[in-house]
């Protein structure tokens, strides 16, 4: 879709956000609007009474139709957080009837008089699907359809970066594993340029990298080593092995020996760079347990951001004043 049909889409006619689906069509402001509430609502989570009055009154509906831990549950602590009613959905993905079913639940849901529908899907597209179909007072979050994206959690790695490092023209981010399978990835190179991110490295065999990636904005690398020196962030991904249809990689064991980040590997990088993983973290797979836990590692940070940034979104898209109020 064209970012100014995925703009109109997302933004209400006074430029505020309605939909989050995709970080494409919005712009540095409203993207860094996000990262401000959530640095206020990071701060509701350190209280006693983890508890604002925001969104009393609304429900919302978590819609899974695919596995989830953290994402499902951080979206719903941020929902109680906010004072809404939350519905938990969880639905048993069915490829055929796919366009029936979700059309369905969704009337079924607006006749409950549903305020909010957090979707995960299977098939990239979905969430743009609900949306477009949803009764006018119906805000949609996509919490990952498909390959397509999961802006949600793009946004917390960002807000993570800036919480860590600060300034982000002044950073070189690197993007390592299966970004070929990855939302995930999508969603963050969007959000880092958006951003002005200093410098956006990709780093992956040739089968694990989308045709489209030059066009991106990012450095193509294919050996760790040259791709990992002198960067300050390290976003590692999983391999997305549920998605792939053929032998795209000989073994897990012959992609840790090659990108496999291991101690050795992350000297390479800023000797204060950190280490991020949206999760879940396959150990010896992607990165060596000592990483996982080691000073560097920032990956259980970006879970609690994300209880934060879910409430700058939820608040934002579903309350005129609502996430102001909160500051
Ligand atoms: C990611 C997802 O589901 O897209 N996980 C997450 O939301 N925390 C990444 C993954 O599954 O590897």
């Amino acid at each position: 879709m064209d970012p100014l049909d995925n703009r109109q889409l997302q933004l209400r006619d006074d430029g505020r956000l309605r939909h989050f689906l995709t970080i494409d069509g919005l712009g540095r402001e409203l993207l860094t609007e996000i990262l401000d509430h959530a640095e206020s609502f990071a701060g509701v989570n350190e209280r006693m009474v983890k508890k604002v009055p925001l969104l009393r009154g609304k429900v919302i509906a978590n819609l899974f139709f695919e596995n989830s831990t953290r994402t499902r549950t951080t979206f719903e602590l941020a929902a109680k957080r906010l004072s809404a009613d939350v519905v938990n959905l969880n639905i048993g993905a069915s490829a055929t009837a796919k366009g029936e079913t979700l059309l369905d639940t969704l009337r079924n849901l607006e006749a409950m008089h549903c305020d909010m529908f957090v979707v995960r899907h299977p098939s990239s597209g979905a969430a743009h699907f609900i949306a477009r179909h949803a009764a006018p007072y119906v805000s949609v979050i996509n919490a990952g359809d498909g390959r397509h994206a999961h802006p949600t959690q793009a946004m917390l790695d960002v807000f993570t970066i800036r919480r860590e490092k600060g300034d982000f023209s002044r950073l070189r981010v690197a993007i390592v594993g299966d970004i070929l399978h990855s939302r995930v990835a999508r969603s963050q190179i969007l959000a880092l340029n958006r951003l002005r991110v200093g410098e956006l490295r990709i780093v992956a065999p040739r089968t694990l990298i989308p045709e489209e990636a030059r066009s991106l904005g990012v450095h193509v690398f294919h050996d760790i080593h040259e791709g990992l020196r002198d960067v300050d962030v390290i976003i590692m991904l999983r391999l997305q092995r549920e998605r792939m249809h053929g032998a795209r990689l000989p073994s897990e064991h012959e992609f840790f020996q090659r990108y496999g980040l291991t101690g050795e590997r992350l000297a390479l990088a800023r000797p204060d760079a950190i280490v991020m993983h949206p999760g879940p973290i396959n150990r010896g797979v992607e990165l060596d347990s000592a990483v996982a836990d080691g000073a560097q590692s920032v990956i259980l940070k970006q879970v609690g951001y994300g209880i934060a940034v879910r409430m700058a979104v939820m608040s934002m898209a579903l309350g005129p004043d609502a996430a102001r109020e909160a500051s």
